[in-house]
């Protein structure tokens, strides 16, 4: 039988990654497009390939009857919800535009779903920002942990995966969450806090600039890769049982912390180039991250290929490589 994908936030960093992955795996991959008023940028993390050799389709998550039609026409067995508002202070700007894109419209998709495609698999990309700042004693965030969100970013995370979960028990759909920690790679948008401190050592190295405005420097995430992460998508949303998954490394790291590795990477000491700018802290803060995947290894054989080092050297190698 053929594999048809439909990735909806085709044109994100997840969105490349998966789609290249897909196509690798035999996929014919479709993708859901919003119309962009600068047409050369819309696509600029689709490489030749990927351009090529995947279906595009303009639509917006909160124009119901776009996805509906996109739906009927492409017949997916596979569908993949990576659409969202998905920067997490941002969403204090547009609180209502987050709710309604990563929540609201949510619901719509798993209604378009029930009705014109329910043998398809569903795959829902939930966040570690739900947990906010609940923390397992023994230090690490898994499925049990109780979901008490601290931006309205995670608060629509937090309803969206309900309603994957009322949808697989109510209507037998094959719906899961992947429940994914921070995800990297040089196509992160430079204003995630990664990719902004690799950009801007380049420029610095470069002597382009001489300082570094950033935030909260003491929160912890646990950092991995994209290229990683969205391998874990494909095994669980093929799982036999749908069900719900954490992917994350294990690992947590300050800001601060990976600050200091990405400038030494370069000889620099991050002490001498970095201030502090309010306008990057948050109302609320979500301060430490540190995801347990044991089961989602164990089960799934899910491992990632990169290290935290290897994946912040290739960030800022990219910068550095880009005139
Ligand atoms: N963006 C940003 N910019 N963050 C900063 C800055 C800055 O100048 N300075 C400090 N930070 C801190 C933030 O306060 C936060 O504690 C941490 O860096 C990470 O911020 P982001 O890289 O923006 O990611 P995030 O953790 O808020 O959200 C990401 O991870 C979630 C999963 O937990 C996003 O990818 C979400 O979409 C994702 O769901």
């Amino acid at each position: 039988m053929s594999k048809i994908a439909l990735i909806t936030g085709i044109s994100g960093q997840d969105g490349s990654y998966l789609s290249e992955h897909l196509l690798e795996e035999g996929f014919e991959v479709h993708g859901i497009i919003r119309r962009h008023s600068v047409a050369e940028t819309q696509n600029d993390r689709m490489t030749d390939h990927l351009l090529q050799n995947c279906h595009f389709h303009y639509g917006d998550m909160l124009d119901e009857m776009s996805i509906l039609r996109i739906l009927k026409k492409v017949k997916p067995t596979h569908i993949f919800n990576l659409a969202a508002m998905s920067h997490v202070r941002i969403s204090w700007d547009m609180p209502a535009f987050t709710i309604k894109t990563n929540a609201e419209a949510v619901l719509n998709l798993l209604e378009c779903y029930r009705l014109e495609a329910p043998e398809a698999k569903f795959y829902q990309a939930s966040s570690s920002e739900m947990f906010g700042n609940s923390v397992d004693a023994d230090g690490y965030q898994r499925l049990s942990t109780p979901m008490t969100p601290t931006s309205p970013y995670g608060c629509a995370k937090v309803m969206a995966f309900n309603l994957i979960n009322h949808y697989r028990n109510a209507y037998n759909l094959h719906a899961c969450n992947g429940i994914l920690f921070n995800h990297e790679s040089p196509r992160r948008g430079s204003n995630f806090v990664t990719n902004k401190v690799c950009k801007t050592v380049a420029q610095i190295k470069r002597g382009e600039v001489d300082k570094l405005e950033l935030g909260n420097m003491d929160s912890y995430r646990d950092w991995g890769h994209s290229y990683d992460y969205v391998r874990a998508m494909k095994l669980i949303i093929d799982h036999k049982v749908p069900n719900n998954w954490v992917v994350a490394t294990g690992e947590t790291r300050s800001v601060r912390d990976m600050c200091e590795i990405v400038f030494s990477y370069v000889g620099l000491d991050y002490k001498d180039y970095v201030v502090q700018n309010e306008k990057y802290m948050r109302p609320e803060e979500l301060k430490y991250l540190k995801g347990d995947s044991v089961l989602t290894r164990k089960e799934l054989g899910w491992n990632p290929s990169y290290s935290f080092e290897t994946m912040m050297h290739e960030m800022v190698d990219y910068w550095l490589s880009k005139k």
